[in-house]
């Protein structure tokens, strides 16, 4: 069953008087459950079309299902309450707020969406901590936390909100090998207990790591 579904999406950004055409045309569809790669060279779209499936932008033409809503219909609130409640993010720069702690982190998109007692929020925090295995680091704050933990608090917040789909852009991008091969791991534990995946990146040993690979150049999917 199609978990996203996008058909001839086009960007075009304006630039003053200057037309930039960051997606010409891309189709991509993926099942629930799914884990998929995305490659391409540096400029060629991938970030422009994990903001359209993510919902943080729209395309400028082409339609877009995900989870069954018919997104490319959609703007402003309804298209923030479908990110809020179907698309958990994951980026290469991790994003966390400074001044909490991890359980506060973890917990925040419960808060944004509201309807969760603060006990209900902390429960759920506790709980995904402990299952990726970061149950002994719940009281510190990022910068007391190595790159690789950081960026598995990032995955534990991503989840909270049970969404749909997780979208990850470069997340071993900032990290070495040891720590990149720590939050793989944890990718293949959050896929193998049925989450679905789309992930961006450079490094073909992380791509591998997906079931297949998508590859985008200039804008477009490559055959
Ligand atoms: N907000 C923006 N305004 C104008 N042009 C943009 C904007 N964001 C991206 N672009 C342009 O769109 C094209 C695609 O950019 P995008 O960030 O999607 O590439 P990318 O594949 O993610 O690259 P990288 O691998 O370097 O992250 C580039 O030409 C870029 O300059
Ligand atoms: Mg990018």
């Amino acid at each position: 069953m199609a978990l996203l579904e996008a058909r001839g999406i086009t960007k075009v950004y304006r630039l003053g008087q200057v037309d930039v055409a960051a997606l010409r045309g891309v189709d991509l569809h993926v099942d629930a459950g799914e884990y998929v790669a995305i490659m391409g060279p540096s400029g060629s779209g991938k970030s422009t079309l994990m903001h359209i499936l993510g919902c943080l932008d729209t395309a400028t033409s082409g339609t877009y299902h995900l989870d069954g809503t018919d997104v490319s219909t959609l703007q402003g609130r309804p298209l923030a309450r479908v990110r809020n409640q179907k698309v958990g993010f994951v980026f290469q720069t991790f994003n966390l707020m400074p001044r909490l702690n991890v359980e506060e982190n973890i917990a925040l998109p419960l808060q944004y969406r509201g309807g969760f007692s603060r006990r209900e929020r902390r429960g759920r925090a506790r709980t995904l901590l402990e299952r990726l295995g970061l149950g002994h680091r719940i009281g510190h704050r990022p910068d007391q936390l190595s790159g690789g933990e950081r960026q598995r608090v990032a995955i534990a917040r991503a989840l909270i909100g049970e969404p749909a789909i997780l979208l990850v852009d470069e997340p071993t991008g900032n990290l070495d090998s040891t720590a990149g091969a720590e939050v793989l791991k944890t990718f293949r534990e959050v896929h193998r207990s049925g989450n679905t995946i789309v992930l961006v990146t450079h490094d073909a040993n992380v791509a591998a790591e997906a079931q297949r690979t998508v590859h985008i150049a200039d804008g477009r999917v490559a055959a």
